[in-house]
């Protein structure tokens, strides 16, 4: 089944507004309240979701044990979220307790009695993580903090669930520089905390890719890593990838905790110079970037080789 869609230039999340870039909490209200995007990427996208949740059960679902029926208000959520905006591709029957789930782009059906996890064949937010282009995280509000309590993820950039489960906001955001020490953290902790039902939230994150790799997991770096070595002007353009996270938040009512989803797009460096507006401004916010942010972000050592380049292509 073929998905209809405006070419990647067209419809690529661009998270820049002006010609510099600093942290900042850049959320806005999610107009339409919706969490799941459905893109051409979606067989490829799906097929290695499920090969890595597959091969690396540990590092791609984590849940602790007091998390069960968030995850089923959240496949609640999303099936419904499915079946009714993407109602093309997706329908949910519910007689009673029992519902049926069916994926029409997979030709996949799934019946199972709400709440009774013996009848479906993985936890609740694994299961629709395997449906779904998004990874999705959730973090339980308690004791006025946000814990990441569950999680699934097969596409992170550079950072390990496995490694984070359990931690509270600010600790997981430790290793984000200026983030983490200005203030900044907390403010955005605040924010959260009040964030009500009904009224979701979205953010654009961006950072750079070596190569087409959805999967840079902080576990396989030594797959990933070493890509940045023996780039120059007349491979960049092909092999270096802009990524853009497509955020979205939402509050969990039930559980009074918060879903956080994250949508990854990747452009390659010599498709984006074909917007010369694009690759204007990304030039000038990576001569403007502060070191240590190039730095976390991973690209400080061949940061003037990008400027080179998109200043001869721009
Ligand atoms: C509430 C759900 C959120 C979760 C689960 C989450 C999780 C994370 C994680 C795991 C990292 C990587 C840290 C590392 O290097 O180990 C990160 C990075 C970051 N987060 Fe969050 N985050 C959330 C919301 C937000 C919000 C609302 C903001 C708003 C400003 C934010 C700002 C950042 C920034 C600036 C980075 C650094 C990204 C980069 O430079 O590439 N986060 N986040």
């Amino acid at each position: 089944m073929g998905i209809e869609s405006a070419p990647l230039l067209e419809r690529f999340p661009f998270p820049f507004q002006g010609d510099s870039y600093r942290y900042s909490n850049n959320s806005t209200a999610l107009v339409p309240p919706v969490c799941t995007d459905i893109t051409p990427e979606y067989y490829e996208e799906i097929e290695e979701k499920r090969r890595l949740l597959e091969l690396y059960p540990e590092r791609t679902f984590q849940a602790l044990p007091h998390t069960m029926e968030a995850q089923w208000e959240i496949m609640a959520m999303l099936m419904n979220e499915l079946a009714m905006v993407h109602s093309n591709y997706f329908t949910l029957d519910k007689t009673g307790n029992r519902w049926t789930f069916y994926n029409r782009l997979l030709d996949e059906e799934c019946t199972f009695v709400f709440g009774d996890c013996s009848t479906l064949p993985y936890e609740p937010l694994k299961f629709i993580g395997r449906h779904v282009q998004e990874d999705l995280i959730y973090l339980q509000q308690r004791d006025g903090d946000l814990y990441m309590d569950a999680g699934q993820l097969c596409f992170p950039a550079n950072w390990s669930l496995a490694f984070d489960l359990g931690m509270t906001y600010l600790q997981f955001h430790s290793p984000v520089p200026i983030y983490s020490d200005s203030g900044l953290a907390e403010k955005v902790r605040g924010f959260l905390l009040r964030m009500e039902a009904g009224k979701p939230w979205t953010r654009l994150n961006w950072t750079l890719n070596v190569g087409p790799r959805l999967d840079t997991s902080t576990e396989a770096f030594d797959e990933w890593g070493a890509g940045k070595f023996g780039l120059n002007l007349d491979n960049v353009g092909q092999i270096m990838h802009f990524r853009t996270e497509d955020q979205r938040l939402f509050r969990i009512p039930g559980s009074n905790g918060i879903l956080f989803s994250i949508h990854t797009h990747l452009l390659p460096f010599n498709q984006l110079i074909d917007n010369k507006v694009w690759a204007n401004r990304f030039c000038k916010v990576l001569e403007d970037l502060p070191d240590p942010i190039a730095e976390y972000k991973g690209f400080i050592s061949y940061k003037p080789l990008l400027i080179e380049y998109l200043r001869r292509y721009s």
